[in-house]
């Protein structure tokens, strides 16, 4: 029966594949930035302790969901609970996916810009405030922007054209190993220089005073980015994986990988970052003007800049992968449409969305929508409200609708005895997770200040 479909060939395949939608700028780009905002190793342990108690677990609900349904994210819950509204849980999957490649792309379009530069050596000899100046007037211009998330757009097309396992597994088999052998190296680099430590100590000792309810519940949504969860991703790659992998090792490994290059990609920043003296809470800007800068300060550092900028060029690539073939596996699922035209579709609608994103750095600037640029709107319309609504509504229908007997299948297989582990996992799934991620809900729209402001 489902012979035809395409899917995942091997375990190294689904855990390659998977993790390389998981690792991305989330882990390169936000992570760090993010940590240096909110005071650094505290931060860090909270993060930890939220993949842990609730990334895995919803990574795994996602997987199983999707290998149980076999379709794409709309097309699974169609399955799942015929003939109830449960669907449009899937079409948020796919909305949210669609906005977030938007601007994704738009992003990993300056990083491929800036791997161009750091090859053509374009940084050497700059000041720092010409490296910023450098950043400020490319993504503020016009064309160069928009033609770059266009190039992307278009790599990331080529290889979802090709299909699951002959293009998403096989690139990501090859890109992933390349990544940590890039990032490992970037690693050695930056703790052998001199004054590292303070980098280090940063990043690993939790100073718990620098924490605050606003860093708990950013920790929260920064780990359920980075995991790519709900947004139908995992759902879709979950549909592409064989009824004979252990879903709970996938899961774990994917979210383990995961933390690590985050972990790693901290190490590769932070002690290069003191050891230079410069501010290690720059924001968004830490990697592209930061960075370039402790480059030019660093022995080798052209060799290295050009390490670190393919580096998030791979990590943006296999993301937004994973991105697109939500959106593709739609249109081919349910429109009928062949890989090749789904693909042609998706490029240029999300290339419109992604342009807008883009221009909305420069000559959009001033054209808002609720206060917000273009940008700014699909990031906050995805990461803040479809993502943690998908996401709970992905847990209440496993924990609530679904029945107990067929998530127990998919994670511990036919007719298994319920383990100690698994009745744990369930209890997550129903009374922790649905809270935990309506709190990030309500925080994240701003229901929180609201409700602050009204007492006052
Ligand atoms: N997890 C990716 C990252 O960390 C982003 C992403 C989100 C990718 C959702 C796919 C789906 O960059």
């Amino acid at each position: 029966m489902q012979q035809s479909r395409d899917g995942f060939s091997s375990r190294f395949g689904v855990i390659a594949a998977a993790a390389g939608s998981a690792i991305g700028l989330g882990n390169i780009w936000r992570f760090p930035y993010v940590l240096g905002e909110n005071g650094g190793g505290a931060f860090f342990l909270v993060y930890m302790g939220f993949i842990f108690l609730l990334g895995i677990p919803l990574m795994l609900t996602e997987m199983s969901v999707g290998r149980a349904g076999q379709k794409n994210p709309y097309g699974t819950f169609r399955v799942l609970a015929p003939k109830t509204k449960w669907y449009l849980v899937g079409v948020m999957g796919v909305a949210a996916a669609f906005l977030i490649l938007s601007f994704y792309s738009a992003v990993a379009g300056w990083t491929l810009h800036y791997l161009s530069d750091a090859v053509m050596d374009n940084f050497s000899g700059k000041s720092s405030a010409e490296l910023k100046g450098m950043y400020d007037s490319f993504t503020s211009s016009a064309v160069a922007p928009s033609v770059w998330t266009l190039v992307f757009l278009f790599l990331t097309g080529l290889v979802v054209v090709s299909g699951v396992e002959k293009g998403i597994e096989k690139y990501s088999k090859i890109l992933m190993p390349l990544l940590f052998v890039i990032i490992v190296i970037l690693d050695i680099r930056s703790v052998t220089l001199d004054g590292a430590e303070e980098g280090l100590k940063f990043l690993f000792h939790p100073d718990f005073s620098k924490l605050d309810s606003k860093a708990v519940l950013e920790a929260l949504g920064q780990a359920f980015f980075s995991l790519s969860l709900g947004m139908g991703t995992m759902i879709t790659y979950g549909s592409y994986i064989g009824k004979k992998e252990n879903l709970l090792s996938s899961a774990t490994s994917v979210s383990l990988a995961d933390t690590l290059i985050a972990v790693l990609a901290g190490v590769a920043i932070f002690p290069a970052v003191f050891a230079f003296g410069i501010s290690p809470d720059s924001g968004p800007g830490l990697v592209f003007i930061t960075l370039p800068n402790v480059f030019l300060q660093m022995p080798g550092g052209y060799f290295f800049s050009v390490l670190f900028f393919l580096l998030l060029v791979i990590a943006a690539l296999t993301s937004s992968i994973s991105l697109l073939e939500v959106v593709v596996s739609y249109f081919t699922e349910e429109l009928k449409l062949s890989r090749k035209t789904a693909t042609a579709i998706a490029f240029v609608s999300v290339g419109v969305f992604g342009v807008l994103s883009s221009l909305s750095s420069g000559p959009l600037k001033e054209f808002t929508v609720l206060d917000k640029t273009i940008f700014n709107l699909f990031d906050f319309i995805s990461s803040n409200i479809l993502l943690p609504l998908a996401g709970l509504f992905i847990v209440l229908f496993a924990g609530w609708k679904w029945s107990r007997k067929s998530i127990a299948t998919e994670i511990l297989g036919e007719g298994k005895q319920e383990t100690t582990l698994f009745k744990v996992f369930m209890f997550i799934i129903k009374f922790i997770a649905p809270f935990a991620i309506a709190l990030v809900f309500i925080h994240a729209v701003g229901l929180i200040d609201i409700i602050g402001r009204i007492k006052i």
